[in-house]
């Protein structure tokens, strides 16, 4: 696409965006926080009415007993459960039709998710499929269903999608390995438990993966273009949060009170980034994931301090309130100086928690397409602070390459 109509497309786009975002079609689920929060969850449920739910979760939290108090719970209630326990990262559309049918067999009035980003994005997807009984692939793109999704609520296992809170679900296909999007403001949950006990088994890397996601969230809604008053100090609480723990849980995945807050600031990254939306780290790291099957956490991170610098003349006032806010702003710093020292502290925190400085898989002779998908991506979906022309995308990626680090 040629630049100026992408920019074009761009501004009129976001703008439109903007404006559907700032009507309250988004509403804010009920929040249990804490441990075993899950049960109140639970019970929260029951006075709802709900006489069965869906319980849509993967294989691994059922085999190691994880999921077994909550379904203690729906029988004291007498809620009817069904159980399906197939979810796997990146959900299929295949896979999701299945846990449709399941859905559909069973007559299941609402659909409890309990996992990460791809258990609540497949029943955020079949909730709304069931109630317009149209087929998943019936519902990709903006707003395709008239009727609202059964009541869904959520159970996340990490800490990172805040999927729990978003408008947009991600569904694969198949047969082309592309990733659809079904967006509807009324398919975020009714009501989530944060509830630390499913995180505290979660192995490092991932915490810090999917922590790094999280960040991302923050930081690219609170620096892009269709930011406001709100989602600013969503994304600012979220930031403060996760420089503040991540590097705890990550060390340590059995404290509670770092697990805990790093599930408010997912929580809140995704209240902040559904309505704010994201940026070029995104853009980037889709592509990443999609050519080599980068995770999706490990990708962003990687990106975030190269696309932060660059961006850093466009928004250094906004990274100067960020140094402000997590402490990191020496005497005699000027506005300049203290979006330096994010751009820095962001470097930094990559090391702290082990995140490599570079894609092992990335190939250079992979650059035309990327730049192509990743400034696509971002003109049609993202109110980026600074545009990026091609050959800046191209000299972004060959810093990423893994012999430029020696
Ligand atoms: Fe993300």
């Amino acid at each position: 696409m040629n630049d100026f109509f992408g920019k074009l497309l761009n501004y009129v786009w976001m703008f439109c965006l903007k404006l559907t975002a700032s009507l309250p079609l988004i509403k804010e689920p009920k929040l249990f926080e804490g441990e075993n929060s899950s049960l109140d969850l639970i019970d929260y449920m029951a006075s709802q009415k709900h006489k069965s739910v869906l319980i849509v979760t993967g294989a691994g939290l059922i085999r190691r007993g994880q999921v077994q108090p909550i379904i203690d719970r729906f029988a004291e209630l007498n809620i009817s459960v069904t159980i399906f326990d197939r979810v796997e990262p990146d959900p299929t559309f295949s896979i999701t039709n299945e846990a449709l049918n399941l859905l559909n067999e069973n007559n299941c009035q609402s659909v409890l998710a309990i996992g990460g980003g791809s258990a609540m994005d497949l029943a955020k997807v079949i909730a709304l499929s069931a109630s317009n009984k149209k087929k998943p692939e019936k519902l990709t793109g903006y707003f395709k269903a008239l009727k609202k999704p059964l009541p869904f609520y959520a159970i996340p296992t990490t800490a990172g999608t805040g999927s729990e809170v978003t408008v947009i679900s991600v569904i694969s296909d198949n047969q082309t390995k592309s990733k659809s999007f079904v967006i509807d403001p009324r398919t975020a949950s009714l009501a989530t438990a944060l509830d630390p006990v499913f995180m505290i088994t979660i192995p490092p890397a991932l915490t810090a993966a999917t922590g790094m996601d999280a960040l991302t969230h923050a930081i690219e809604a609170y620096v892009g273009r269709n930011g406001s008053a709100y989602t600013d100090e969503q994304a600012l609480a979220a930031i403060r949060l996760i420089f503040k723990n991540l590097p705890i849980a990550f060390k340590d995945g059995s404290n509670i009170e770092a697990r805990s807050a790093l599930a408010l600031a997912s929580y809140k990254a995704g209240l902040a980034f559904t309505k704010a939306s994201l940026g070029y780290v995104h853009a980037i790291s889709h592509q990443l994931g999609a050519k080599y099957g980068v995770a999706h956490g490990l990708g962003n991170a990687i990106v975030l301090p190269h696309v932060i610098q660059y961006s850093a003349p466009s928004i250094e006032v906004k990274l100067a309130t960020i140094a402000q806010e997590v402490g990191i702003v020496q005497q005699g710093d000027d506005t300049k100086q203290s979006a330096k020292r994010v751009v820095e502290y962001l470097f930094a925190f990559n090391k702290a928690v082990d995140i490599p400085e570079t894609i092992a898989e990335l190939q250079e002779e992979d650059f035309p397409s990327i730049v192509k998908d990743a400034m696509s991506e971002a003109y049609f979906n993202y109110p980026v602070p600074k545009f990026m022309p091609e050959q800046d995308c191209n000299t972004l990626l060959q810093q990423l390459l893994p012999n430029t680090v020696a």
